[in-house]
């Protein structure tokens, strides 16, 4: 009976060899060969079975010789396991690598075009000699209007479309206070420039953005004349938008300067001819901002002698630029993030 069982273990255990051979080297295969000879309800239990029949003296032996085999057959299968783990891996690495496929470029972001005018700007005024100032952008109403020469009760304050914070507490709707704020700190000769956020209560629209960006500039030295003014402004326009460029300046009013001029460069998608252009409405000029000669108010204001030291100032609109440069059509694309807009002004 013993070797009948012998025999039969024999048979059980080759059988398992080759049932693990067929399910090569596939995980699932393989867990069904162990549940049909190993499982609890499977081959060895039968095996196991026939021990009952036995002898009683023959038992213990017999349990021994079926304890081994499963042993061994346990060893076989772990070690067929540890083969189709890495068969496993070596067929996904076979399918998921292939050196010669082109590599994923990987996206790299880009300057916005509102920095690159900012930018272009500032650095053509560093290069004659202006420094680059940044300031806050709440203001008390003091540097924003007061010092300005805009007193509480001008109606200029008005025309600012302001968002007031508190009483006195405003976002600043222009970068004219770093003009203030600038001659307070220092003595003159002054002259820099001042880019930086601004806040107006605009609907939107596509000329107008209730944050936009401004560039300030300041000269004040003896003897600057309203010449000086219309120098740099052609230059740097001809630097941010070509050598065709030219700069108007029409008469206009503000407060913290006098005589005072409104900016207007010629439309670059039209070349200034006008011709039913969407761009300029026709007229061949595009406005860009304010400017003018220090107020002598203002000097004062600052502890500067109007009759000894004269100025110019500016600001213009960086996103009006940014129109301008480009031929863009809406300003709001400048703050919609959409890539496919931002790739082609790269
Ligand atoms: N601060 C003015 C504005 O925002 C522009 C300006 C700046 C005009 C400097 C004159 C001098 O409208």
């Amino acid at each position: 009976m013993i070797d009948e069982l012998a025999v039969a273990l024999n048979t059980f255990q080759e059988d398992f060899k080759a049932a693990l051979a067929r399910a090569a080297s596939d995980e699932r295969s393989l867990e069904a060969v162990r549940l049909e000879y190993l499982g609890r309800s499977g081959k060895v239990t039968e095996l196991r079975k026939q021990i009952g029949k036995l002898a009683p003296s023959a038992r213990p032996a017999a349990g021994k010789h079926i304890n081994d085999a499963v042993s061994a057959m346990e060893t076989l299968l772990a070690s067929a396991r540890e083969d189709a783990e890495s068969h496993a891996v070596q067929r996904d690495l076979e399918r998921s690598i292939d050196v010669t496929f082109p590599a994923i470029e990987p996206e790299l972001g880009s300057l916005h075009p509102v920095r690159h005018i900012v930018d272009d700007a500032c650095n053509y005024f560093r290069r004659h000699g202006f420094a680059v100032v940044t300031g806050p952008e709440i203001e008390p109403d003091y540097y924003n209007f007061d010092a300005l020469n805009i007193p509480a009760d001008h109606p200029a304050r008005e025309g600012f479309d302001s968002f007031w914070l508190t009483g006195t507490l405003l976002l600043r709707p222009h970068t004219s206070p770093m003009q203030i704020r600038t001659m307070q700190q220092h003595r003159p000769p002054v002259a820099i420039v001042a880019p930086g956020k601004c806040y107006r209560r605009d609907a939107l629209d596509a000329r107008h953005l209730f944050q936009f960006h401004q560039i300030e500039g300041l000269l004040v030295a003896r003897g600057i004349h309203f010449g000086h003014l219309k120098g740099m402004l052609t230059g740097m326009c001809r630097e941010i938008f070509g050598a065709s460029q030219s700069v108007r300046f029409r008469p206009s009013y503000f407060p913290f300067t006098e005589p005072s001029a409104e900016v207007d460069t010629t439309c670059p998608k039209c070349k200034g001819s006008g011709a039913r252009c969407g761009m300029c409405g026709g007229s061949g000029w595009i406005e860009l901002g304010g400017a003018g000669m220090v107020h002598p108010n203002v000097l004062r204001e600052v502890g500067y002698d109007p009759s000894v030291y004269s100025g110019w100032a500016f600001g213009f609109g960086a996103e009006r630029l940014g129109l301008s440069r480009y031929g863009v059509d809406d300003i709001r694309r400048f703050v919609e993030s959409d890539p496919g807009f931002l790739e082609q002004l790269q």
